[in-house]
């Protein structure tokens, strides 16, 4: 079973991805973290995030079991790879190693921007997650909180809603819901609330076939 997740910055997406994962007893990929791993190797090259040969170098570069998520989760990096997720080319070349790992026999769970869209149309599953940006925002600020860094609650929301516009507006496979995702607005869920309800959405889908 494949099941594709996709949704805005801190829609709750990569918890319920990871939580359905332990479920389900299926692998998981983060794709954002493809994205945020480029930008980290163009970065790390001293080159400038704008330079596309060396981010497609960068892309080319990856393997999936490259990634320190310490070194990848901060806001700098999403806005870094929200740079990356721009540009068609590094795109094309993330697309292959997404698929690979979609094509694993027991199945796989993705999440990301464009699963659901275009790396895994046929996905049995498909769940674009949302929640209301001001959620979204706070849910990204404790976060970063957590992690030590510190935070400006205007930043923050400023931040996600740029990311949402340069995800949604880009002109290669941007942020849409896939037709046949079912939406799940977790704006007032608390994360067992929305596993519970991704957890339903999969059932639903997986008695009906
Ligand atoms: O999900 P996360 O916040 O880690 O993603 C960081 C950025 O990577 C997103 O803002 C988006 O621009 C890009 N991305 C993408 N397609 C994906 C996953 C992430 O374009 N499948």
């Amino acid at each position: 079973m494949i099941i594709a997740i996709d949704g805005p910055a801190a829609s709750g997406k990569g918890t319920i991805a990871r939580r359905l994962a332990a479920h389900y007893g299926l692998p998981h990929l983060d794709t954002g973290l493809l994205y945020r791993a480029t930008a980290r190797s163009l970065m790390e090259r001293g080159e400038r995030l704008e330079n596309v040969d060396a981010a497609i170098s960068a892309a080319r570069g990856l393997a999936l079991t490259d990634f320190d998520e310490t070194q990848l989760r901060g806001a700098e990096m999403g806005e870094a790879a929200s740079i990356m997720g721009a540009m068609p080319q590094v795109r094309a070349v993330l697309l292959d190693l997404q698929r690979q790992f979609a094509a694993r026999q027991e199945g796989a769970i993705l999440d990301g921007r464009d699963i659901g869209s275009i790396i895994c149309p046929n996905a049995e599953v498909k769940i674009f997650v949302t929640a209301q940006s001001e959620t979204r925002a706070q849910r990204r600020a404790l976060e970063l909180k957590s992690r030590g860094e510190k935070v400006d609650f205007a930043a923050v929301l400023a931040d996600i809603q740029k990311r949402d516009e340069r995800d949604s507006s880009r002109s290669s496979a941007p942020l849409i819901m896939a037709s046949d995702a079912i939406r799940l607005d977790t704006t007032g869920l608390d994360v067992e609330k929305s596993v519970a309800a991704a957890i339903a959405i999969v059932e639903n889908k997986t008695q009906k076939s």
